[in-house]
């Protein structure tokens, strides 16, 4: 198949606009490399997938659109047929989870797209266009494993060796199901074979790189959701046969550095970015980082926007400690006049973001101190300027249940809660999760800690601190085990043991 021509070909500019390639001044000189964005993130519907979808749809014969097309997505993909099909005057119908925020189903409608919920994943969903698909007579539109839509997604490569003439070392491209990887490579590849395609894939969800590395397509029992543009189980058979063929490597990126890249995107652009749409710079500075490149002309496709509103104060944090921003401290300090000025002159001038303390004991104070930071070792210095005041301090940056939970409810030391047990636990943040975990406790026993906070991300949070009768440890244990969420046993944190417990 020449994929080469059919992208030459492709018809994408009647919906998509040529983005700009535009250098990321400040990434550039923190990295010590000429950082090029592809701004994919500016398309109408804030994503490159319209010119997959498009150059599918306006292949389709008068007899085909006549019959309307269909498709399964929980987001962009959808939005790139909605908007194709009133371009070319078609009827779209687009199958979406349950789950699907409203405000991405109001957006596939206003562009007159016909929403139909179905199913608690995009599997589900799958399923169910495949089925209406068949029943109507619609045509399926896939949203990578077509060579249309490969087609379609390649002229980003093509725009991209246009604008850029000179020496390019390396394009980073975010992997789901493989489609936007395949077009960029099909075209590179057949042009300026040099340059080095390297795909992009979250930790908790890698189908595209085990798949690779087993010879055939592997699938995942799971995903992770954080970044939900890239969450596929099971990538197509044509996007696996070429990214096989034309990817060079691949670099796997976690939650922490998907944030940090957003914010990086956001100082240079002043776009936030959708945690998909930022992998392919986290990707670049860890591959940089690996492998020392230093005055290369590297470029990262940023491609979507579409992202909730309330993700962003998950986001804006996590990017602090994705970039090692910020220190957090539990120092001990004795319960007297002066000391707490002391304190204060240990921590200097620094940015300190938290702070949080509550009289306990007659001897110690125990305070809980949050610092902005530029690295590790920063924080490292922070701690020997509290210990020369002879303070003991921990550095708790690596404390989940700290960073989580206990900076925000210090204080809660209650002589009644004696032989409390503290349990640390996560579920995925759905409808109703909540309810369950909290309604399948046994009334019995006392809860004596609760805390709980909506982060945006894709796993809730909560610490339970409770109260069991000797006799029913049995019954407890049985119980934590059989509600099937992750938990981890705090009882014995030393975080937990200084400010509650
Ligand atoms: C923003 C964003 N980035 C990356 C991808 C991954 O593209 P592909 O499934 O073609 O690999 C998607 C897919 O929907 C997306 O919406």
């Amino acid at each position: 198949m020449d994929y080469l021509k059919r992208i030459l070909n492709a018809r994408v500019y009647d919906v998509a606009k040529e983005t700009p390639l535009q250098l990321a001044r400040k990434l550039s000189e923190r990295i010590g490399n000429r950082v090029w964005l592809k701004r994919e993130e500016t398309q109408p519907i804030y994503s490159f997938k319209l010119r997959g979808a498009y150059n599918k749809m306006a292949r389709l014969s008068a007899e085909e659109l006549a019959r309307g097309v269909i498709c399964a997505s929980a987001g962009n993909h959808a939005q790139g047929v909605a908007l194709s099909a009133a371009t070319l005057g078609c009827e779209a119908t687009i199958v979406m989870p349950v789950t699907t925020p409203k405000l991405k189903r109001d957006a596939v409608a206003a562009l007159g797209g016909k929403v139909v919920l179905h199913g608690d994943s995009y599997s589900d969903a799958y399923a169910k266009a495949r089925e209406l698909g068949d029943a109507h007579g619609y045509v399926f539109v896939h949203p990578f494993d077509d060579p249309d839509v490969i087609a379609g997604q390649g002229t980003i490569g093509m725009e991209i060796l246009r604008q850029r003439q000179g020496e390019i070392h390396a394009v980073f491209v975010a992997v789901g199901g493989g489609g936007l990887i395949s077009g960029v490579a099909a075209y590179i590849k057949a042009v300026r074979p040099e340059i080095k395609i390297i795909g992009v894939q979250m930790a908790d969800s890698d189908a595209m790189l085990r798949s690779v590395r087993a010879g055939q397509r592997v699938e995942l029992a799971d995903v992770g959701l954080f970044s939900d543009g890239t969450a596929v189980k099971l990538v197509g058979e044509e996007t696996f046969r070429l990214t096989r063929e034309l990817v060079d490597d691949f670099v796997v990126v976690d939650t922490d550095a998907v944030c940090a890249a957003i914010k990086d995107a956001f100082e240079d652009t002043r776009r936030v970015l959708e945690p998909a749409g930022a992998m392919g710079i986290a990707g670049l500075k860890s591959y940089a980082a690996q492998h020392g490149l230093q005055d290369k002309t590297l470029v990262a496709v940023t491609c979507g926007a579409n992202l909730n509103f309330d993700r962003l104060r998950f986001i804006a944090e996590r990017a602090e400690t994705g970039e090692e921003r910020e220190a957090l401290f539990a120092v001990s300090i004795p319960e007297e006049r002066g000391s707490f000025k002391r304190l204060c002159q240990a921590v200097g001038d620094r940015n300190v973001t938290e702070f949080s303390y509550r009289i306990s004991e007659e001897r110690d104070a125990h305070v809980l101190v949050g610092v902005t930071t530029a690295s590790r070792a920063d924080a490292e210095s922070i701690r020997k300027s509290l210990e020369a005041e002879r303070f003991s301090a921990i550095d708790l940056v690596d404390d989940d249940l700290a960073k989580e939970h206990l900076r925000y409810m210090v204080g809660g030391r209650s002589e009644l809660a004696a032989n409390e047990r503290l349990y640390r636990f996560q579920f995925p943040e759905r409808p109703g999760a909540l309810m369950r975990f909290l309604t399948s406790m046994h009334p019995n026993w006392n809860i004596t800690l609760f805390h709980y906070r909506n982060q945006g991300a894709d796993y809730g949070r909560i610490l339970v601190g409770i109260q069991v009768p000797d006799g029913d440890a049995h019954a407890f244990q049985a119980f934590i085990d059989g509600l099937g969420y992750p938990y981890v046993d705090e009882t014995n944190n030393r975080a937990y043991r200084l400010f509650l417990g």
